[in-house]
């Protein structure tokens, strides 16, 4: 009876344990590692930049970073290649600096990109010849799929046949996958690049899985502040959380927000991750059954002192708060 009674006891534990649920009050998302990934400069692999980070977690618990890396110069343009670390043990440890792919010395070259895991799979898309007029080719979309996690990648497939010859700029972030709300609608949070009526996100929301995202549907969030930036925005669990430099002009204050309500609203002033130059960021969480009774998740961003192309800066947050 005795040991029934244990067993009873146990169980009654684990499943308050796996029954963690998101309030007001439970949610306190912390900040409980950070790691930089890259650091820019002439001084380490001779590198001049690392820009637009990218994180995707993978299964039992993997995870796998992207970045560009900008050859010789900070621009957009330029050439590039795309730099990519595999973590097998959720942040713990970190693999070196692998290639996913290079485009030698050209004039405009490659730029990043979304980062989706889709079954066995990690999918990178990314863009060439971006910039027109450029010297470089007609503009281009490329996938690169991986099976081990994202520790090596295949040749690049080229998706011009697919989705056309146009500028078409996937990311970043990782795709629509995620994004999709629990109310079956897709929103789609965007760049608000001529910072139209606001300072502000702009948000369009298709309700026919991406068919159409009508013009009269597009509103402004005037919460979410923002210097014209890619932001992330991560689903998971019923909560939707939100990271970009909160401010009107600058790249600055690196804000995570969350939503208790499918991302109409968000909650308090959010928890500032990085007061100073802070730019790009993207998020990715283990799968809702992978994350046991402490949920967290994971937040790559653009970080400095006084550029915010400094470093890129992996953030572990606990959403609970806990160590
Ligand atoms: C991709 O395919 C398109 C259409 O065939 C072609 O014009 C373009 O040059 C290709 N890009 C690269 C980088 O191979
Ligand atoms: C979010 O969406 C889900 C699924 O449609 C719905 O059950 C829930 O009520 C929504 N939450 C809010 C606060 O609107
Ligand atoms: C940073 O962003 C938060 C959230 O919007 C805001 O409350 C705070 O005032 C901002 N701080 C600065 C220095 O802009």
């Amino acid at each position: 009876m005795g040991a029934g009674r244990l067993l009873a006891g146990l169980l009654l534990t684990v499943g308050a344990a796996a029954r963690w649920v998101a309030t007001p009050d439970t949610v306190r998302p912390r900040v409980v590692r950070e790691q930089l990934l890259w650091v820019s400069g002439e001084g380490h692999g001779g590198v001049h930049t690392f820009r637009v980070p990218l994180v995707a977690a993978t299964r039992g618990g993997a995870l796998v970073a992207c970045a560009e890396g900008r050859k010789r110069s900070a621009a957009d343009v330029g050439a590039k290649f795309i730099a990519c670390r595999h973590s097998p043990d959720g942040g713990a440890t970190w693999g070196p600096t692998r290639v996913a792919a290079d485009d030698g010395s050209a004039a405009d070259g490659l730029n990043l990109g979304a980062l989706a895991v889709v079954g066995d799979e990690v999918l990178l898309l990314f863009a060439r010849c971006a910039h027109p007029p450029q010297a470089c080719g007609p503009p281009s979309t490329h996938l690169l799929r991986s099976r081990d996690g994202g520790r090596s990648w295949g040749p690049p497939q080229n998706l011009s046949g697919v989705v056309g010859s146009e500028v078409f700029a996937p990311g970043p972030g990782y795709g629509i996958q995620p994004y999709e709300l629990p109310d079956g609608s897709i929103a789609v949070n965007i760049r608000n690049q001529n910072s139209y009526r606001c300072r502000c996100r702009m948000v369009a929301r298709s309700w026919d899985g991406g068919e159409t995202l009508p013009p009269a549907a597009v509103t402004f969030d005037p919460a979410l502040v923002d210097p014209a930036v890619a932001a992330g925005v991560l689903v998971t669990g019923d909560l939707v959380f939100f990271s970009n430099p909160a401010h009107e002009s600058q790249r600055v204050n690196l804000t995570l927000r969350w939503s208790f309500t499918n991302g109409t609203t968000w909650w308090g002033h959010g928890l500032q991750v990085w007061a100073g130059p802070s730019g790009y960021s993207s998020m990715a969480a283990p799968p809702p059954g992978a994350q046991g009774p402490a949920p967290f998740f994971y937040l790559v961003y653009e970080k400095g002192q006084t550029l915010s192309t400094e470093t890129i800066s992996l953030a572990t947050i606990s959403i609970a708060g806990d160590p």
